[in-house]
């Protein structure tokens, strides 16, 4: 994401970023926030909702970001529903596509056309708890730690490979309420930090495995623990 300038030095330019969501978007804001703030290289060119009327698109309007709804409603499967998804996202032309709450499983095809440059977010520490429920399967389970792991999106659903996941301790009388509620605060931390990451051109997929500045990542990915 660097083009030469008249002078043969090198300008950085922002990063495109398409965000998904279904939701409330409060990890879209934090990407809004740090862009504003000039805290991330970043461009956002685009928000796409597969949900009509959800308030990530009023933070989107709200930021003079244009947004559009692909309403999975409307098509009567997957891979016609993907094909529309995969349209409308390249009409941004996207260095990044961030999945921030984005509540679709994507078919392989869709998948592999964004193969080392779609992220998403997902509130476990991966491989543990793919899927649904996941803080009231950690209580349940009798855990003494849960989290959220950013990670590069394949074709395993929410398999990763890892980028970085925050650490939570559960706590004695936790619900999966109040354990989605400090989890969540860990989220608006390190999702733009592995955006600040990708658009600094510091981490990137090979083999299925996460190199950041040149060197593999553990399985995990980085780590931040929180007491
Ligand atoms: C987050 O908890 C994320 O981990 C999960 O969906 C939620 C999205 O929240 N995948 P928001 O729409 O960003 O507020």
């Amino acid at each position: 994401m660097t083009q030469p300038s008249s002078n043969n030095h090198q300008t950085p330019i922002p990063c495109r970023v398409v965000v998904l969501i279904s939701g409330s978007g409060s990890n879209l804001q934090t990407l809004i926030d740090g862009q504003q703030q000039g805290m991330l290289p970043i461009s956002i060119e685009g928000v796409i909702s597969n949900k009509l009327d959800v308030y990530g698109l009023q933070r989107a309007e709200q930021a003079h970001i244009p947004s559009q709804v692909v309403n999975h409603r409307d098509y009567d499967d997957r891979e016609s529903f993907d094909a529309a998804l995969a349209n409308t996202i390249n009409q941004y032309q996207p260095d990044l596509v961030v999945l921030a709450g984005f509540m679709r499983i994507l078919t392989g095809d869709f998948v592999r056309q964004y193969q080392g440059r779609m992220l998403n977010i997902h509130p476990s520490l991966l491989p543990k708890y793919q899927g649904l429920h996941t803080h009231q399967r950690a209580i349940d389970a009798g855990d003494t730690q849960h989290g959220v792991t950013v990670h590069f999106v394949t074709e395993e659903l929410d398999g990763g490979p890892n980028v970085i996941q925050a650490v939570v301790p559960i706590i004695s009388n936790d619900t999966a309420d109040s354990l989605a509620t400090r989890v969540q605060t860990q989220e608006h931390i390190i999702y733009p930090m592995a955006v600040k990451w990708f658009a600094a051109q510091r981490l990137q997929l090979k083999d299925h495995h996460v190199i950041f500045d040149d060197e593999p990542l553990p399985t995990h990915g980085h780590q931040i623990h929180n007491n």
